[in-house]
């Protein structure tokens, strides 16, 4: 499904050249769970931003279902992005003047999809256990609910891939495992999930997930 060769990003910072990514490969099949740890700073952000879309590579490519995402244009890239690709960005990212019903629907109105849209939210919210918080403000979740949310989000227009960005960071183990449950049953329903994880956490990545190990922009399998 998802396939990236060569991907680099060579970032300058006050005459200081350096490649945050270096010569990238990985693929991601169907239904699969792929996990990567590594150290802050390593490139994991940078890689997964790439992989979705959402930062040009300084070389390499990204190939989706074997077409060449990086030689459309960005409105196409975005509109991909939209409805093939579910994000969970690293951190807070839900929007606070928003509820959580309308922080879930939001990505189903940038794809201007038609249909009833609020029965799909409220189900993406029974899924991932919080149905109950429709209404209310990201202000007035914990950090374990505002990822549910964030899930239910990154779910709302059934992806092919879900990309998620330290999903779990600073929660409790508890919590931590309710959520890796969560990307199984995802995976199980055929979806791919690509993960970033901290250290601790990669031995509760969901059972049969490929785990990989992000050092110096680099890349490597373990086993
Ligand atoms: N826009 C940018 N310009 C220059 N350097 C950057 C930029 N964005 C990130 N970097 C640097 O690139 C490297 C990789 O950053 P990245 O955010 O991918 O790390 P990470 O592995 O996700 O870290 P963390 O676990 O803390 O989230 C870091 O050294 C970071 O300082
Ligand atoms: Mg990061």
């Amino acid at each position: 499904m998802l396939a990236a060769t060569g991907l680099t990003k060579e970032y300058r910072r006050r005459g200081e050249v350096f490649n945050a990514v270096d010569g990238v490969d990985l693929t991601v099949a169907k239904g699969e769970i792929v996990s990567i740890v590594g150290r802050s700073g390593s490139g994991k952000s940078t890689l997964l931003n790439m992989l979705a879309g959402l930062l040009r590579p300084t070389a390499g490519a990204v190939r989706f279902d074997g077409q060449d995402i990086l030689g459309w244009r960005d409105a196409e890239i975005s509109r991909w992005r939209n409805t093939k690709i579910g994000y969970m960005p690293q951190g807070q990212s839900l929007l606070a003047n928003l509820n959580v019903l309308d922080n879930v629907r939001l990505p189903f109105f940038l794809a201007r999809r038609d249909g009833e849209i609020t029965e799909k939210a409220s189900a993406r919210l029974a899924q991932v256990g919080i149905a109950h918080l429709a209404a209310n403000f990201p202000a007035e979740l914990s950090g374990g609910e505002a990822r549910r949310v964030a899930l239910a989000r990154a779910l709302i227009n059934a992806p092919e891939l879900l990309i998620a960005d330290e999903p779990t960071g600073d929660l409790d183990l508890a919590t931590t495992n309710e959520i890796m449950k969560l990307f199984a049953q995802i995976a199980g329903d055929g979806t791919a999930v690509l993960l970033v994880t901290h250290e601790a956490e990669a031995v509760i990545s969901p059972t049969g997930a490929r785990i990989y190990e992000m050092a110096g922009g680099k890349l490597a399998g373990r086993d």
